[in-house]
């Protein structure tokens, strides 16, 4: 300690600590093609499986001969539900407390569902051998039209429950009915209608779309018959969930699964489940003593994993005439196709749409879902959402700018008036939730400000008069929105997975000489956990982010946790991170004291050491103190120096953000130009702002891909239309607008650093924000609600529908 100690600032620097651009470390690997995706994981003798797949929506299968590509050189096995049955693995349970078929039993119920698994040494032999399986159909009526799921004379779907009229989540109405959820107080927000000035009613439809990942679900499985020992590396968001499932089904014990998820390119919800795909290549490997191979391809993953949102949301508000919002009633009919396999903790059938009041007091709600069937793929996953968060923002933001408009109001002046007042914070909401903290009239105003709200509102009325006289065929559209969202599930007490409670985790060791291993149960897809976990500990421990390696996503090595989705990393395994660090410098300091000869209480941190109060000079330095941990602990300790924390929050974190849009519609085309769209995110305290700025970034560029084209479409006859990326819009740099962000900071009261999440917001914010600039634009011709998608079809169509092509 003779030397010179750097100056704080240097310190501080060098730790590359929370709050600074830390350039992501793991773009080092991906930008020269280095990553390690599971297609690039190959073993010795290695099998692969693709499946033989329906044409038909509905069908009863008469019969599947399998011969003629059993007889296929290179063909080493054919599996079909007959095979499956005698394991008890011809269906398998669902997240959401249903069963969904792995392959096809007796009938099939959605267009390109499962209905055998060809196995063969060679990718393109498997292709080519699932041409030779002959499958006999019997069509049956398809069922496309949620409205009609529960006719009295609907087509019968689920023939292997129609006798169960009890399901996961209460009594089934009907056989196509799946559950009703309802909360909120039904009989105070009657009479809040009852004694309403103004009211309106809306059906808001929040569209059947898919995540659509770049890299498509896949996953090796490899059974070693020797040891019984399994191992499977996958795309999975959350894989010690996965381990748990697969030994509770295959009865391997949990000890002897080894799960892998290596890089994955994107998740956003699509990796949360199990698929046929995996327990076919299981029970493959199994079959075979050999590792089998399976990965899906674009229109498989558009077609039948996962679809999300689907929701038909009749919305009511009730308000004054002087524009106080007074109650809120939505009923939601929920399209959850052939299965239910919705991503959604075990207590919530609707996930957290309940949020659905927003940021708005209002004093009173309702709110009833009904789950139903239909000959469509299943899922219900949260694609870049926390568990039908996202409905619930484009339901309530869209509803406030149609009350505002029959108000005569100006959407942006309406908000303010009802937002939740910074005081009120924390905010009980009348459909049950606390929310943490807020101060949404600061970050309302910053975001009106920036973008001179009201020159845009003078600029758009006199192009509205330009319009009216025939100058112009352009229309212009602003769109305000300000969303609360809900993330970081959750309180064990209410969140669990398959009865798995809903905690996550962080283990961090401390090397002898002072660099750090740490292990969460979380799994990054692209986030840049690498990074970011990083920059927590090297604020928490004083130790420089580059001299810490973060791993996930190996079920051997990482504490058990429950996964990346819904933004919870930060709120959950961001507050573990914290907490373990904590623990180890407890513990360090008591080695310090040990050290200087002082009491721990003499001690004060001071940025990467302990430094004695008063004599600043005398010092040890987080590095010192680990040699030491390792070398000479105090008489009595043991030595090393690591801690596990199992963090189980004590609430969600509810981050929240105002955007606006500003649009110009060609009338004449349908086409929409986004001339500016201005988003302002408070995510509480920011551990890495640049990586931030691409999460919004990235999450506005798939909202603008939802609102403004992207729909998994059915016909009548249930043949999905949109299962490649020529049909499925996927925005490139050539469409995607100019993103332009701010922030503000109110942290959270209840996580160690005061973090809130943030992956998912500018997905829930941004859908609704687009979709109110293009209603916007028509509102003055007396045009309420415009159905999304957006794009140049459907916008030509108002357009037609309203006259303006005569
Ligand atoms: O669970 P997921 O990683 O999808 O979402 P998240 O917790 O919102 O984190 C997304 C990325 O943003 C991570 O790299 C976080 O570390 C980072 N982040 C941040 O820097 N500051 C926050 N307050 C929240 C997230």
């Amino acid at each position: 300690n003779d030397m010179a100690i750097p100056s704080a600032n240097e310190r501080a620097e060098k730790l590359q600590g929370m709050g600074c651009k830390r350039k992501r470390v793991e773009d080092i690997r991906f930008t020269q093609g280095r990553g390690n995706y599971v297609d690039d994981v190959k073993l010795p003798g290695m099998l692969f499986g693709d499946f033989v797949r329906s044409p038909f929506a509905h069908a009863r299968i008469k019969s599947i001969d399998t011969s003629r590509a059993k007889a296929l050189p290179g063909v080493v096995a054919v599996l079909t539900a007959a095979d499956l049955k005698p394991l008890n693995l011809h269906y398998m349970p669902t997240l959401a407390g249903d069963v969904q078929a792995v392959l096809a039993d007796e009938k099939v119920l959605f267009q390109n569902q499962e209905v055998a698994f060809v196995i063969a040494t060679d990718r393109y032999i498997a292709a080519d051998a699932i041409e030779l399986v002959q499958v006999e159909y019997d069509q049956l009526p398809v069922l496309v039209d949620p409205f009609k799921s529960m006719d009295p004379d609907a087509p019968l779907l689920r023939e292997d429950i129609k006798d169960k009229m009890d399901g996961a989540h209460g009594p089934r109405k009907h056989y196509n009915h799946i559950f009703t959820w309802e909360v909120g107080d039904q009989t105070a927000t009657d009479v809040a209608f009852e004694n309403a000035e103004v009211t309106i009613k809306e059906l808001i439809t929040y569209h059947r779309v898919h995540p659509s990942p770049l890299e498509t679900c896949q996953c090796l499985a490899s059974f070693d018959k020797i040891k019984g020992e399994l191992t499977v590396w996958g795309t999975f968001q959350a894989p010690h969930v996965v381990r748990t499932v697969v030994s509770l089904l295959s009865k391997i014990p949990e000890h002897k699964i080894h799960v892998i998820a290596p890089d994955i390119g994107g998740g956003f919800g699509n990796k949360v489940g199990v698929y046929p795909g995996y327990v076919c290549s299981i029970v493959a490997s199994i079959v075979t003593g050999l590792p089998v191979k399976w990965v899906e391809d674009r229109v498989e993953n558009l077609s039948s994993t996962s679809f999300a949102r689907d929701y038909h949301m009749t919305t009511e508000i009730a308000a004054t005439k002087d524009g106080r919002v007074t109650g809120l009633r939505v009923h939601v009919l929920a399209d959850h196709g052939a299965f239910d396999a919705c991503a959604d903790p075990m207590k919530w059938p609707a996930g957290f749409f309940n949020i659905v009041t927003g940021s708005y007091d209002f004093p009173v709600a309702h709110c009833a879902v009904d789950g139903v069937y239909t000959n469509k793929a299943s899922g219900g996953v949260a694609y870049r959402c926390s568990f039908r968060v996202t409905e619930a923002a484009y339901c309530i933001e869209r509803a406030m700018d149609i009350m505002a408009q029959k108000l005569g109001m100006d959407p942006a002046e309406f908000r303010m008036r009802n937002f939740i007042k910074r005081e009120q914070f924390p905010y009980h909401s009348a459909l049950g939730w606390e929310y943490d903290s807020g101060d949404y009239h600061t970050a309302m105003q910053k975001v009106l400000d920036a973008v001179g709200y009201k020159q845009l509102r003078e600029e758009q009325k006199a192009k509205q008069e330009a319009f009216r006289r025939g100058e112009t065929r352009e229309l212009m559209g602003i769109g305000v929105i300000h969303f609360t969202e809900i993330v970081g599930a959750g309180p064990s007490r209410n969140c669990d997975i398959l009865g798995i409670a809903m905690f996550d985790s962080a283990e961090i060791r401390i090397h002898p000489t002072g660099s750090i291993i740490a292990r969460l149960g979380t799994k990054s897809q692209g986030q840049g956990h690498e990074t970011t976990y990083g920059q927590i500990i090297a604020t928490e421990l004083g130790i420089p982010s580059e001299l810490i390696t973060i791993e996930e996503g190996n079920t051997d090595t990482a504490p058990y946790g429950l996964g990346t989705y819904g933004s919870r990393s930060t709120p959950v395994s961001g507050a573990a991170t914290a907490v373990a660090a904590r623990k180890i410098k407890a513990k360090a300091q008591m080695i310090a004291a040990h050290l200087l000869e002082v009491h721990d209480d003499d001690l004060e941190w001071d940025i990467d050491r302990f430094r004695v109060k008063g004599n600043p000079e005398r010092s040890k330095t987080m590095t010192e103190i680990a040699w030491a941990a390792y070398n000479s602990p105090p008489p009595g300790m043991e030595p090393g120096l690591e801690a596990v924390s199992y963090y189980d929050p004590p609430n969600m974190t509810y981050p929240f953000g105002a955007y606006i849009c500003v649009c110009d519609v060609d009338v004449d085309t349908g086409e929409v130009k986004i001339r500016r769209f201005y988003a302002l995110d408070d995510c509480g305290t920011r551990i890495n702002p640049m990586i931030i700025e691409g999460q919004i970034h990235g999450g506005l560029t798939e909202a603008f891909g939802i609102a403004m084209g992207q729909e998994i479409a059915y016909d009548e006859d249930g043949n999905v239309l949109t299962a490649s990326f020529q049909d499925y819009f996927i925005p490139t740099s050539v469409e995607t607008p100019h993103w332009e962000t701010d922030w503000t900071t109110t942290p959270s009261p209840h996580h160690p650093i005061g973090a809130k999440g943030v992956g998912e917001s500018p997905n829930v914010g941004g859908v609704p924000c687009f979709s109110n600039a293009v209603n916007d634009a028509f509102k003055f011709l007396g045009s309420t609600h415009i159905q999304m998608p957006h794009d140049a079809w459907r916008i030509w169509t108002v357009a037609e529908k309203l006259g303006l092509h005569a």
